[in-house]
């Protein structure tokens, strides 16, 4: 360990030097199907590594309470005006953590403790933070929740609207973690207004296919729109709220000093140089491959005799169903670990495992598709997600693991890194 100050990591810190090394070869070798993860870009990275970190800027562009904050200024403006153009969005606040802390600040924003909030069921695809009984959210709110039809693994609108009518919420939330299908926002809009209730939209696992075009905006429908930044809109790690102008200054307060102190102003510029990417026609095309590249790959599970809730996906995810092939999400996670490819267990609708267990796996092709795989690609993932969980045997997880980095190496991921395996920095 040193403390030369302008030493570079690997000759300051050799071992974390070399863990990081570890992880980006895990990454290049293996095949991540894991739907909430992808690639950021070599410059979304570099943007985090600055010394942007060092900055404390409490407050907001123009009215902080430190001095010398004229530059992260800049940054943070224009990472919130690249993101109001992407979304079209009133107002937008690009200071949360993580998708989590933008959620907390949000509802803290607009409900009050005690009163009731509506979202969908962990279980069935929603998310802890939409108040799950071991989350914060949970406590705090009295939390009430939808699930998807037993049959359509769909979300059934007339339910939705019953419930509402019955449990009275203060705030209903649409968007979840294992949701396959397009949610119509304009019936939950419509529900909400019905009942007296706010509109949010937690957009974190879309945020990315709705810049590209591929899925329908909650933006025009939605009081307020939370998301992380990290999954298929493929910037850093952290998370941005929306909202119309009317609760701009709620949600502002609610952010900092409500649930934050100082914003990561190194990870703001790295939100700003992943909205600037998600404005190209380029992004869009991307967004457009991920759901392609989805389809594909549920119709080649399905014609493997695998299961998938809903039937398919209109998204960049599918939550495979393994009880026909006499698995656990569990099992299955862990075989295909041994082989190179990468999942996580997943509950199912109603599922008769616990969540330690579950019944399923969630696959998605954000993180593939950025590495430039396409239908062809799918198809063989298909075939070696098959071969692995039905023969799960030594020699077989050997040689799936042989193809796996066979396919990976075509497809090349941070291509230019060093000899060590750190990504380069421009000079
Ligand atoms: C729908 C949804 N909201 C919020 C989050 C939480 O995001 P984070 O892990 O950044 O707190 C997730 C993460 O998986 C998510 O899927």
């Amino acid at each position: 360990m040193s403390l030369d100050h302008n030493a570079s990591l690997r000759d300051a810190d050799p071992i974390v030097s070399r863990i990081i090394d570890q992880e980006l070869r895990r990454q290049q070798h293996g095949l991540e199907l894991i739907a909430s993860e992808n690639f950021a870009s070599r410059a979304v990275i570099d943007a985090m590594g600055t010394p942007l970190t060092n900055k404390y800027a409490e407050g907001y562009p123009g009215r902080r309470y430190y001095g010398g904050c004229e530059v992260v200024d800049e940054v943070e403006q224009l990472a919130i005006d690249r993101l109001k153009q992407l979304f079209g969005a009133d107002h937008a606040n690009v200071q949360p953590h993580s998708g989590a802390q933008a959620n907390f600040a949000a509802f803290m924003a607009i409900v009050k403790p005690g009163e009731t909030i509506m979202g969908m069921s962990l279980p069935h695809g929603g998310h802890l933070s939409h108040g799950a009984s071991v989350n914060h959210s949970g406590v705090i709110w009295r939390a009430v929740h939808y699930g998807v039809d037993p049959t359509t693994g769909r979300i059934d609108h007339d339910v939705v609207r019953e419930q509402a009518r019955r449990e009275r919420p203060k705030l209903i939330i649409a968007g979840g973690s294992a949701y396959a299908r397009i949610i119509d926002f304009a019936v939950f809009r419509s529900i909400a207004d019905e009942v007296g209730a706010l509109f949010l939209v937690d957009m974190a696992h879309f945020a990315g296919l709705v810049a590209g075009g591929v899925y329908p905006s909650p933006v025009p429908h939605a009081q307020i729109v939370t998301s992380t930044t990290h999954k298929t809109l493929r910037g850093p790690r952290a998370g941005l709220i929306l909202s119309i102008a009317e609760h701009a200054k709620a949600i502002d307060k609610s952010v900092f000093p409500g649930t934050q102190g100082g914003p990561l102003e190194h990870v703001i510029a790295a939100k700003a140089v992943a909205f600037g990417e998600a404005l190209t026609a380029d992004f869009r095309s991307y967004a457009r491959r991920v759901v392609e590249n989805a389809k594909a790959l549920a119709d080649a599970l399905v014609e493997r005799g695998f299961a998938i809730v809903s039937g398919g996906t209109d998204t960049h995810l599918m939550l495979v169903d393994l009880r026909p092939k006499g698995l656990t999400g569990k099992v299955a996670e862990k075989t295909l670990d041994q082989a190179g490819i990468t999942v996580n267990k997943n509950t199912i609708p109603d599922d008769p495992q616990s969540p330690f267990v579950t019944s399923g796996i969630r696959l998605g092709t954000p993180a593939l598709t950025t590495r430039g795989m396409g239908r062809a690609e799918m198809v063989r993932v298909a075939e070696l997600i098959d071969r692995t969980l039905t023969h799960p045997d030594e020699a077989t997880l050997g040689r799936v693991k042989l193809e796996v980095e066979e396919l990976t190496s075509n497809f090349p991921l941070y291509a230019t890194a060093q000899p060590a395996g750190r990504v380069r920095r421009s000079a």
